[in-house]
């Protein structure tokens, strides 16, 4: 019906443009806007109402291990505030997102220059962050999803939310992910979750040796599931009778 009102409306134009070229070009201009040609009826909130999109790339480092994982806990958990610590191009984020109810949101903190362990020569690094954010953008989930462009420890210092859960997934080497691990378990301590992905990645598993050694060190108890891990205190574990 719409459609045939609006050929009739056309043929109305192309007559008045025998008439007035301008004239046509404001009618033009009305009827995009009431059959929504070329409108843009979504207003973005920033970062993303900046970025020109790129096209979608589903690239990233996010298998069934910590889908599941990750699904498991925010079920059972009721999580719904997240801080992603290394999204790269978003496809943990998003996965994380689509899982927390509607009001949930994810603080996806990355430098966006890649991590020192990984040879990033195959990938546009000029367009890491466009291409995450581009991502977003396709995905819908802008409303649930906030950049913070910055290193972990930068990040760390400035972000004021109590999050439900913490997913370390940045740099790989020792020194980093403990560094990382000391700067997020106390925004869960108490009540949340840190928990993290390539529990057995690397020739000299770095990861596992840092994630065990502050566990060790904070009286933390270790699951692992394939090379998703997590965290639970003992202290909070209900005590046996004695
Ligand atoms: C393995 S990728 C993350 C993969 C992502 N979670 C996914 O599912 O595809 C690691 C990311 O951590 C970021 N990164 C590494 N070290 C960082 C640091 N110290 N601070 C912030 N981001 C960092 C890198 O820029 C990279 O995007």
């Amino acid at each position: 019906m719409l459609s045939i009102y609006c050929t009739y409306l056309l043929k109305d134009i192309a007559t008045i443009q025998m008439e007035s070229g301008s004239v046509l070009i404001v009618l033009l201009v009305l009827l995009s806007q009431f059959i929504g040609v070329g409108a843009n009826p979504t207003h973005l909130p920033p970062p993303y109402d900046k970025v020109d999109p790129l096209p979608f790339n589903p690239h990233g480092w996010f298998f069934d291990s910590n889908r599941i994982g990750l699904e498991r806990l925010i079920k059972i958990r009721q999580i719904k505030i997240v801080v992603e610590v290394g999204s790269w191009l978003g496809k943990s984020t998003r996965h994380i997102a689509k899982k927390l109810p509607e009001d949930g949101i994810v603080y996806a903190i990355d430098h966006w220059r890649g991590s020192s362990n990984e040879d990033n020569s195959a990938f546009d690094m000029q367009n890491l962050y466009r291409q995450f954010l581009s991502n977003v953008i396709h995905a819908n989930l802008t409303h649930k999803i906030i950049p913070l462009r910055m290193s972990s420890l930068d990040a760390a210092k400035i972000l004021k939310v109590i999050p439900d859960l913490v997913y370390v997934d940045a740099s790989h080497d020792f020194e980093s992910v403990y560094s990382d691990l000391q700067a997020w378990f106390p925004f869960v301590k108490g009540h949340g979750i840190l928990c993290g992905d390539d529990y057995y990645w690397g020739e000299n598993l770095p990861v596992k040796h840092a994630v065990d050694l502050f566990a060790e060190e904070n009286k933390l108890i270790v699951h692992d599931m394939g090379w998703f891990w997590y965290y639970e205190e003992k202290d909070l574990l209900p005590k046996k009778k004695a």
